[in-house]
């Protein structure tokens, strides 16, 4: 898959709604434009985000920013059930109408008519791929979404897909503090396939964690974010970014000022010894 189809920094709206920030249509109106100014036009979204509330806050506010739906691309993810009116258990479902059904009102809260990728969003012990294959089919094939991906999928449950249908993106957790991707075998299989990686939590919670490993990593991010004259966020981004499966970190962050950085991270490049000094400081030890 072509990675170009996607900002080099992608936007995670996960905290923009009722699960973060609350910020209101104006304010996300504005967000949305400053990230498009920035050069990240890329937002991921998940159907149960803000409670099933954040996707609909966007569309309005995507409305109101009047930038134009082509100008952008959209993401969003189907699968987990919360619990709540209908729901008693916490589940994934993949039949066939829960993942039409889930795209039909991402469609619908976003106030468009595509979305750019869709993500089967956790791995499930049910999922059947060949029923996962025709839906995923029919989306495509009627233009409802343009290119299907998974998150939080393993080696093995990609292969399961793969003779079915193209798996175009995996979005794992992965960052200088949550690395085991690097060493899993995780990555060589994005690399070896072609997928585009994304990585969620690209800080990895390093700037408000107290505990030893983020404090000693911190340590040595702070150094060397003097040596490059950076901000230490952007040190632990030009870190991800620097691997070669060209990992794409979706950022979190609410504020501009802190995607600006994000954004000039991504072209960034550290010295291969400095690279490891920051393996060392996350994992605790030398490479062998
Ligand atoms: N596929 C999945 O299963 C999955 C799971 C989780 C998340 N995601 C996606 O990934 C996106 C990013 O996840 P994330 O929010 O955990 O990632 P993140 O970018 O690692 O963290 C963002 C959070 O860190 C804060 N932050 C950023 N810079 C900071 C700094 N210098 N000092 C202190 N705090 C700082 C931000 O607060 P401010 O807003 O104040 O900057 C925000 O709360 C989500 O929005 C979602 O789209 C996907």
């Amino acid at each position: 898959m072509n990675h170009t189809r996607f900002s080099r920094i992608v936007a995670g709206v996960m905290g923009w709604g009722s699960w973060g920030k609350r910020l209101d249509t104006g304010e996300m109106a504005a967000r949305i434009r400053g990230c498009c100014e920035i050069g990240v036009t890329t937002f991921d979204h998940a159907d149960i985000y803000g409670d099933h509330s954040t996707e609909a806050a966007f569309g309005a506010a995507l409305q109101a920013s009047s930038i134009a739906r082509s100008s952008i691309q959209l993401i969003s993810k189907c699968g987990i059930k919360l619990p709540g009116a209908q729901v008693r258990t916490k589940h994934y479902d993949y039949g066939h109408a829960s993942i039409c059904d889930a795209v039909d009102r991402s469609l619908q809260n976003l106030g468009t008519d595509y979305l750019d990728l869709l993500l089967l969003h956790r791995p499930s012990p049910l999922l059947d791929p060949e029923i996962v294959a025709a839906a995923v089919g029919e989306l495509l094939r009627a233009g409802r979404i343009r290119a299907f991906g998974v998150s939080n999928f393993t080696p093995s449950g990609i292969a399961l897909l793969r003779p079915l249908l193209d798996v175009d993106v995996n979005q794992i957790e992965c960052s200088l503090l949550h690395c085991e991707p690097m060493f899993d075998g995780t990555l060589d299989v994005h690399l070896q396939q072609r997928m585009v990686t994304m990585a969620w939590a690209p800080l990895g919670g390093l700037f408000g964690s107290t505990d030893a490993r983020a404090v000693r990593t911190r340590h040595a991010v702070d150094e060397l974010a003097r040596k490059y004259a950076c901000a230490p966020e952007q040190l632990v981004l030009a870190w991800l970014c620097q691997h070669p499966a060209r990992i794409i970190p979706v950022v979190g962050t609410t504020e501009l000022d802190r995607m600006r950085l994000a954004h000039a991270a991504a072209t960034m490049r550290l010295d291969t010894e400095d690279w490891f000094a920051l393996l060392e400081a996350s994992r605790g030890h030398p490479v062998a």
